[in-house]
């Protein structure tokens, strides 16, 4: 079944490109940071973190191995969650005067996204900053050079931006988040501490959880990377390449850890199995989306995000309007799993398989509606959201999360299904309340 999804199509991809860092998982390991970077040649290192981490026990950890090498640090701190282009702009200026041989992040994705926007736009400046972004609202232009060594510190298990070669970066004037994403950006290096997830609140487990959720179930069901097109030039090659055998075994493994393990460790913080399950699926979920792409529940989320109003999350300390990147992922993800499904039936019955449901008697017509029933499942036990509505979105503001969502072209044609305004309108309609 997963070879046939992969069949040969006229004109399509016939080779996949498969990106990862070198990798380090389990409790302890962040106090390897000094002897990593040392190894690579670091002797003055820039680290990334946010104003909350900053004063804790895991930058310390990171810190002191760090200076117990005998190398040096300067900290940058001032990064929003939600990194913003204010917060890339400052950090690339703290990059180009600083002097440094090497980068480490340590923070959730907002953290590493900004490390890797932040090389690019210190070392390669811009007078326009979309340059580097892709079409149509930015320029598509490649970034002329090497980055620094970077070693990623993830400390939420959600993210996987240590496995990727993106940056997602609010843009304040555009009031909208958009991807920039090249090989240059994959963090040569990760330290994958489950430790750093011990005191996250119940709330930040559940949406962190549910991003790693919808990476893994969209890059089981994106488009197949033989329906892209052949790559004539493996420079050009795109991260967005598609489902792939790759990503199929590490999405896999991910859904059946999150559909295992989510709700006991968002219940219970003491439950270090669950929460070293979730961390595990995060970093298996990274590393498929970082070779396969999302498509539909991320793209829309930027929909969200955008026109998001009075709104804070509880458990998150910063401004409203303030809605979870994974809250805002998973909001309409059952309705367009629910829509999706005709496009790759199988795909969504075997994702369904892997978050735990019975499918022994179901059919290909029965895949979207397991997919979400389980997904909204999930979502009810773990206090999530119940649609758009709860986000406060009603029946007349569709039309303007459609056209907000519609400009994320790639991943939009990363969706097993053509999908077009009316689609997405129609999407967002159901996914109001799932009642
Ligand atoms: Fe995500």
């Amino acid at each position: 079944m997963g070879c046939q999804y992969f069949a040969p199509c006229d004109e399509g991809a016939d080779t996949f490109t498969i990106a990862m860092p070198k990798l380090t998982f389990g409790r302890g390991c962040l106090a390897e940071a000094g002897v990593r970077v040392a190894a690579r040649g670091m002797t003055r290192i820039a680290l990334f973190t946010d104003p909350y981490l900053k004063e804790g026990p895991y930058v310390a950890t990171v810190l002191k191995s760090i200076r117990d090498a005998g190398l040096e640090t300067a900290i940058f701190s001032e990064i929003r969650i939600e990194a913003d282009d204010t917060s890339v702009k400052n950090a690339a200026s703290f990059i180009a005067g600083g002097n440094f041989d090497g980068v480490v992040s340590v923070g959730g994705g907002s953290v590493m996204d900004t490390a890797k926007a932040a090389m690019v736009y210190g070392l390669y400046p811009r007078d326009e900053f979309l340059d580097y972004f892709p079409p149509p609202l930015g320029a598509g232009e490649p970034i002329p050079g090497a980055l620094l060594p970077h070693l990623a510190c993830p400390t939420t298990s959600g993210t996987g931006s240590e496995c990727t070669s993106l940056s997602v970066i609010r843009i304040n004037d555009l009031n909208t988040k958009l991807v920039l994403g090249n090989p240059l950006l994959l963090p040569d290096e990760a330290l994958v501490d489950p430790a750093c997830c011990d005191s996250l609140p119940g709330n930040i487990v559940a949406s962190t959880g549910f991003d790693l959720l919808s990476h893994a179930i969209e890059c089981y069901t994106s488009k197949a990377y033989t329906r892209w097109a052949k790559v004539t030039d493996p420079r050009k090659r795109p991260y967005v390449q598609g489902a792939n055998p790759w990503s199929d075994l590490s999405a896999t493994r991910a859904l059946q850890l999150v559909g295992q393990f989510l709700e006991r460790g968002v219940r219970d913080a003491s439950d270090t199995e669950a929460r070293d399950q979730l961390m595990w699926g995060a970093t298996l979920a990274g590393m498929a989306f970082g070779n396969s792409g999302t498509h539909l529940p991320h793209a829309l989320s930027y929909g969200i995000t955008h026109l998001m109003r009075d709104i804070t999350t509880e458990d998150y300390a910063v401004a409203s309007p303030f809605i979870p990147h994974g809250i805002s992922v998973i909001a309409s993800a059952p309705a367009i799993f629910r829509y999706a499904a005709a496009g790759a039936p199988e795909r969504h019955l075997e994702a369904a398989t892997s978050l735990g449901v019975d499918t022994s008697d179901a059919g290909n017509d029965d895949a979207g509606e397991l997919v979400a029933g389980r997904v909204i499942e999930l979502m009810k036990n773990t206090g999530m959201p119940n649609g758009i509505g709860e986000l406060g979105f009603a029946e007349a503001d569709v039309k303007s999360l459609a056209a907000s969502a519609v400009r994320q072209v790639r991943p939009i044609a990363n969706a097993p299904r053509e999908t077009n305004l009316q689609d997405i309108e129609n999407i967002y309609t159901a996914a109001l309340s799932y009642g």
